[in-house]
């Protein structure tokens, strides 16, 4: 039997079932099974969310926030995402790798959007790529399917969207927002997406979708009766700077841990404390002894 290993996980040919696919993200909501998903941007933290049993890992167009600085989502390029997706390939194993397509990537038109899309999953390994927006999207959602190409929607708060929006606001509060989200949801679930993103828009809409649709929904700021959760990394450990979300829960003090071994670190390099001997290395035996010759041989001759 074939075997591949990464890291704590071993897969074999004969035990697909450990690798999670779009098949058993749909059993897992057949199945009533809660779906777990993180994003990542980076080689060394998608290692450790799937060592963790992630579900699906999503190397969001939020890494324009998180990694680059920016203020919001809209500068971050194709390349940029492209790179950043090469760099989680390599350390995810387990967990479904989907990509965002940022913006400006699907907009100009559908025969663009394809090719992007094309791109996510031939150079840097995405296994879906993710599309902000409902009925509008329709066209494009599905010719990128018919190319074989799984899709996750993302509806309610698409951050895309930030200046149409007026800011990031909680969507689907009136009736007929509620009814326009209701209608995004089942033509993106009849179109056929793998997963659905709901952001942003109150628990009631998002358990009246979810329990709509065939597809599994991931929750942000969505309550809990979705199929499934999907947070920011930076923000789960509390690595991300600005006002926290009410959604968000801090499962570490990534900030404040990094923060305090780096200020120990310098305290240590000024006070001398760092290195120690048994941090440096040393010359083997013989050569030191050489070298005690060679020194007093030079200092008897001077
Ligand atoms: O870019 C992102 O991180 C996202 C999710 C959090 C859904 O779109």
């Amino acid at each position: 039997m074939r075997s591949c290993t990464g890291g704590n996980v071993s897969l074999t040919t004969g035990d697909f079932r450990s690798k999670i696919t779009t098949q058993t993200l749909a059993e897992k909501k057949q199945n009533g099974e809660r779906i777990t998903a993180l994003t990542a941007y980076d080689y060394a933290t998608a290692r450790l969310v799937d060592e963790s049993g992630m579900d699906v890992v999503l190397v969001g167009d939020s890494l324009a926030q998180a990694m680059l600085g920016y203020e919001n989502t809209l500068p971050v390029t194709v390349d940029e995402m492209i790179h950043h997706t090469k760099a989680v390939r390599r350390a995810v194993k387990r967990a479904f790798l989907i990509a965002d397509m940022p913006f400006g990537s699907y907009h100009v038109s559908c025969r663009e959007g394809l090719a992007h899309a094309a791109r996510f999953v031939k150079e840097a390994g995405a296994e879906a790529v993710k599309i902000e927006g409902g009925e509008k999207r329709l066209e494009l959602i599905s010719k990128i399917i018919d190319a074989e190409i799984p899709v996750c929607g993302h509806i309610g708060l698409t951050p895309q969207s930030v200046h149409m929006m007026g800011g990031y606001k909680v969507q689907g509060k009136t009736l007929k927002a509620v009814e326009q989200l209701m209608r995004d949801a089942v033509a993106l679930d009849r179109a056929g997406v793998c997963l659905l993103v709901l952001e942003g828009i109150p628990r009631e809409v998002a358990a009246m979708i979810t329990r709509e649709v065939h597809t599994p929904t991931i929750g942000i700021g969505a309550g809990p009766e979705c199929d499934g959760q999907i947070l920011v990394f930076h923000d789960l450990v509390n690595l991300s700077f600005g006002p926290t979300p009410k959604f968000v829960r801090h499962y570490a003090d990534a900030g404040t841990l990094i923060r305090d071994a780096v200020r120990d670190y310098c305290a240590d390099v000024r006070s001398g404390a760092f290195p120690s001997d048994s941090e440096s290395y040393h010359l083997p035996q013989e050569t030191q002894e050489a070298l005690q010759i060679v020194t007093s041989r030079r200092t008897a001759r001077k």
